[in-house]
């Protein structure tokens, strides 16, 4: 079926939040609620899409225009309400061409929403021929959600808010998703009757399927994954959504045939790919489009961002962030690799190491407590423990060149701008100021003074 546009409301503050943040720039498993919302709606390729925005309206419009370029973007003015969003976003999209067929309408605070949760509701609306559908799900607990009303038929007759239900009401279990698809001309309709006469004083979308009901037949479908259609409107529910989706990205992980000791500790964003036969010890975060290949194994306890981390390599309590870790590498424990690193093949940062903007080639090794920044480091070089590049002048940040097969004795300090020639020795506690050329040995004076025979002045 072809769609001749989507509206996504996204004007809402998501006071239940209770965030500096509008409740749709909440993330989940790395990303928005509006940009996963949007993501699924592409994939039903509607004509046009509009995305209504109030609260922090530049914020939320800036963010729905990166997920996608040509979103509509449709300001809903200070008149409250689902239904008002629709009424500005139909004015806005009639103006620019008359709409013209079915009409899908989402909420953009239900994280899960995907393409195969929408298409199943388009087809359903076009097979039945109703007017309207609306996409329901049974609950258990349907405590804060509109309920739907049907007819004897079957038919739906209207919906009820939670603070608007009676009795026999608030007893119905078959709840609105806020996600449906209207005829364009039984929409405009429909919601140019809407008003505020409700217990919130709002213009309720919902009462829109009253007046559609009267123009034709209106139905409800149940969405086939409960957890695809679940809102968030507060911390609590974002917080067993999250869980309760990682544990199935965590599940398609290990059928894919990758271990995972702790799912419970394990937080893998959407965009992360993992290779068969990597192992995720407990207590790790992959985030981002970190890429892990076969055989690493990632903890416990490591965060990875952005990272990518090749065969065999092993990353243990670890952060890592936008780099690229070598095969049969050996990161941590205690490791801290800021943005921009390469490390070579069987390279190694080790315990209480920090790199940033640092190349590695194959089989060099930092081994311990140092610090590495801006800085190139050739193949099979050694640095010994406690040894710092000092890539800042207070102005600028200046570039160390340290060859292949060196030895850095333990306790150097690299004062960039600096480049040390191909197999070098350096000894300990040396001070690099000047450049080294290769096949040398460099050591910096540092006068030892002993006084025998002192004491402290209250031992005296
Ligand atoms: C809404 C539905 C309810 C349904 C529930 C499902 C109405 C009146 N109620 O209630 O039947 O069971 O969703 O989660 O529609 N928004 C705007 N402009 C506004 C107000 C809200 O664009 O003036 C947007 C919000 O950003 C949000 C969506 O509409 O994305 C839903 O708003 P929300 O306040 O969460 O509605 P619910 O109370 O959950
Ligand atoms: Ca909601």
């Amino acid at each position: 079926m072809v769609l001749s546009a989507a509206i996504v409301l996204a004007a809402g503050e998501g006071t239940r939040m209770r965030s500096s943040r509008p409740k749709v720039l909440h993330t989940l498993a790395g990303r928005t609620f509006l940009s996963r919302v949007l993501a699924a709606v592409q994939g039903l390729d509607p004509g046009r899409t509009a995305v209504v925005v109030r609260h922090q309206a530049d914020l939320v419009a800036a963010a729905a225009l990166e997920a996608d370029p040509d979103a509509v973007i449709v300001r809903q003015d200070d008149v409250p309400g689902t239904g008002r969003a629709v009424q500005c976003a139909i004015r806005q999209l009639d103006e620019q061409a008359p709409l013209d067929g079915p009409v899908l309408i989402a909420a953009s605070d239900m994280p899960l929403l995907d393409v195969d949760t929408l298409s199943r509701l388009v087809e359903f609306h076009e097979s039945s021929g109703d007017v309207a559908t609306v996409l329901a799900t049974v609950l258990d607990n349907p405590t804060g959600y509109g309920r739907i009303i049907r007819r004897a038929d079957g038919r739906v007759l209207r919906i009820v808010e939670q603070k608007d239900a009676n009795g026999s009401e608030l007893a119905v279990h078959e709840v609105n998703t806020s996600v449906y698809v209207f005829d364009a001309a039984v929409l405009r309709r429909s919601v140019a009757g809407l008003d505020s006469r409700n217990a919130q004083g709002e213009f309720y979308l919902t009462d829109a399927l009253e007046s559609a009901a009267t123009l034709g037949s209106v139905g409800a479908v149940a969405a086939p994954d409960p957890l695809a259609v679940e809102g968030v409107n507060d911390r609590v529910q974002l917080s067993a959504l999250a869980r309760a989706h990682n544990r199935r990205v965590c599940e398609r992980w290990m059928r894919e045939g990758v271990t995972i000791l702790d799912p419970d500790t394990t937080w893998i964003d959407d965009d992360v790919t993992l290779a068969r036969d990597v192992t995720v010890l407990p207590g790790c975060f992959l985030q981002g489009s970190t890429t892990v290949e076969s055989d690493a194994v990632i903890g416990p306890y490591t965060t990875l961002i952005d990272a990518v981390v090749d065969e065999g390599a092993t990353v243990e309590r670890s952060r890592v962030q936008s780099t690229h870790i070598g095969p049969e590498a050996t990161i941590g424990p205690w490791t801290y690799l800021r943005p921009g690193n390469e490390l070579g093949r069987g390279s190694k940062a080790g315990a209480f190491v920090e790199m940033k903007k640092a190349h590695i080639g194959d089989g060099t090794k930092v081994p311990h407590l140092s610090y590495v920044g801006d800085a190139d480091l050739g193949e099979h070089t050694n640095i010994g423990g406690g040894t710092i590049t000092a890539n800042y002048d207070g102005v600028h940040k200046n570039h160390t060149r340290i060859g292949s097969g060196v030895h850095v004795g333990a306790g150097n300090l690299f004062v960039a701008p600096v480049r040390v020639g191909d197999g070098v020795t350096t000894g300990a506690g040396s001070v690099v100021r000047h450049d080294v050329p290769d096949d040398s040995m460099v050591y910096s004076e540092n006068t030892q003074h002993v006084v025998e025979g002192w004491k402290p002045a209250w031992e005296r």
